[in-house]
C-alpha cells in the first residue's frame, strides 16, 4: 500500500500552521510536507519539511510534487475577502488559476485526494439569513464569494470528468488562536482577543 504523502500549499497562513500541525500529529512529521511562497511560519519551525512553492508556477509545483511522492494536496493559497476587494484581479487570478493547477496536476498524476476550502462568502445579500441551506440563492458580491463559487464548480467538474477525489466545505469566519489572520472579514474577531490577551482586559460579553 502507498503510504500517504501531504502536501500543505500555504501552510505559513491562519489555517496552514495549525493545519500543518494537526496532520502531522496523525500521518508524521516527515509525511506532511508544508510550502508557502511566504518563508516558513516559526510555529512550523523544526516540526517537519518545508518546501517554499508558487501555485502560480505550475512547472515548478508539478516538479515538487513528483520529488515529495505526493498523494494528497490540501490547497490553501488564496487571497481572502478584505484584501481581494483591494485588487480584484489578483484576487481572480490567484483564487482560480491556482485551484486549476492543483487539480490539473492531481489528474495527470492521479493523486488520491485534494482538499480546496470554499467559504460562506460564496452567498450574498439574498440569501437566507436564517438557517441558510447549502443549496439556496447564492449571489455572492465579493470576488473572493465569486471566485469561491465558481472553484466548487471547477471541483465538481473535474470529479464528474476525471474522478478526482475533491472535498471542500464552506468554511465560515475562523477564529485561530495561535496564527494570525490573513485578511478576511473575520480578522478584527481574532484581533480582539489578541489585543485583550495583550493588554490583560477582559471582553465584555453581550
Ligand atoms: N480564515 C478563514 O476564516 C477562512 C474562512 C473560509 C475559507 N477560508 C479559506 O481557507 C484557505 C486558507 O485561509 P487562511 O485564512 O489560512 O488564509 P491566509 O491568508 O492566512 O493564508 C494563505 C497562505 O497562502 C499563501 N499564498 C498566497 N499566495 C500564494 C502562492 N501564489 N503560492 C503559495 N502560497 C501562497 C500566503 O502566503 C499565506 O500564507 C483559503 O482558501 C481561504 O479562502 C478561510
Amino acid at each position: 500500500m502507498v503510504k500517504d504523502k501531504i502536501l500543505v500549499i500555504g501552510s505559513s497562513g491562519q489555517i496552514g500552521v495549525e493545519l500543518t500541525l494537526a496532520l502531522r500529529k496523525i500521518y508524521g512529521n516527515n509525511n506532511v510536507i508544508a510550502s508557502d511562497l511566504r518563508e516558513e511560519n516559526e510555529l512550523l519551525k523544526g516540526t517537519g519539511p518545508y518546501v517554499s512553492i508558487d501555485v502560480m508556477n505550475k512547472e515548478m509545483l508539478h516538479v515538487q510534487i513528483i520529488r515529495q511522492n505526493i498523494t494528497q494536496i490540501y490547497l490553501l493559497a488564496a487571497i481572502l475577502s478584505a484584501t481581494g476587494e483591494k485588487n480584484p484581479g489578483l484576487a481572480w487570478h490567484l483564487n482560480m488559476q491556482g485551484l486549476l493547477n492543483v487539480l490539473d496536476i492531481a489528474r495527470e498524476e492521479n493523486l488520491k485526494k485534494v482538499y480546496w476550502p470554499s467559504s460562506i462568502a460564496v452567498f450574498g445579500p439574498t440569501s437566507p439569513k436564517q438557517n441558510c441551506p447549502q443549496q439556496t440563492i447564492i449571489e455572492p458580491t465579493t470576488v473572493y464569494g465569486i471566485s469561491k463559487y465558481a472553484g466548487e464548480f471547477w471541483c465538481n467538474y473535474y470529479n464528474i470528468k476525471y474522478g478526482i477525489d475533491v472535498r471542500s466545505l464552506r468554511y465560515p469566519g475562523l477564529i485561530s488562536y495561535k496564527s494570525a489572520p490573513g485578511g478576511g472579514t473575520t480578522d478584527y474577531a481574532v484581533e480582539i482577543f489578541h489585543e485583550a490577551l495583550e493588554e490583560k482586559k477582559s471582553i465584555p460579553v453581550f
